[in-house]
């Protein structure tokens, strides 16, 4: 099997983490992951935007709680850092160009060790007052819609590889 496949293959949701941050060299090689993803026409529209600290990280979470209608929303699983990957509103392509991005990422900290989850909950919610606020505060632009995040950390707990494919794959 390949390198490449193995990563794939092996690569799981983590849902619990440790305190314990990435270095800023693991950092740098999942951001360059992202940055080398394909994106329609080369676009590369894309912000990459990592959040890391707690205030900063409550402070986002309580404006999702409030977008979301839920008073017990998970501080994104207790990961150290969260990468949100946002994109210009109008750029009707968005959703797609971070979604490969996104992958890249979750691949690239699978490699390194870390463990990694897709968080969907800003997806819709960018205009919410409340989320936009804190996104201002935390430097995406006016004019950009955040899609999927990549909660990213240790984990602390063991993730079982388990994984039944329902995917249909047809040879015609
Ligand atoms: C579009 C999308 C949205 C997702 N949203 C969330 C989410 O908000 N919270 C979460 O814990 N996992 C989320 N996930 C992760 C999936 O639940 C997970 O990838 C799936 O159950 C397969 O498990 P695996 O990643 O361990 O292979 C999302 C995945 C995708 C692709």
């Amino acid at each position: 099997m390949s390198e490449v496949l193995n990563n794939i293959k092996t690569r799981r949701s983590v849902r619990n983490f440790k305190e314990e941050q990435l270095t800023g060299e693991q950092l740098d090689h999942i951001i360059t992951a992202g940055l080398y993803a394909p994106s329609s026409c080369n676009n590369q529209y894309w912000q990459f935007t990592v959040v890391q600290g707690v205030e900063k990280l409550e402070l986002l979470q309580s404006a999702i709680s409030k977008a979301i209608g839920v008073t017990n929303y998970h501080r994104f699983y207790n990961a150290p850092t969260l990468i949100i990957v946002s994109t210009p509103r109008e750029y009707e392509l968005g959703a797609f160009d971070s979604s490969v991005a996104l992958e890249n990422i979750f691949l690239e900290a699978h490699e390194l060790g870390i463990g990694s989850v897709w968080i969907n909950q800003l997806i819709g919610n960018s205009d919410h007052p409340e989320v936009r606020k804190v996104l201002q505060l935390l430097k995406v632009p006016d004019n950009h819609v955040a899609w999927g995040s990549a909660a990213l950390g240790f984990a602390s707990v063991v993730v079982t590889n388990d994984r039944e494919n329902k995917g249909v794959v047809v040879y015609a």
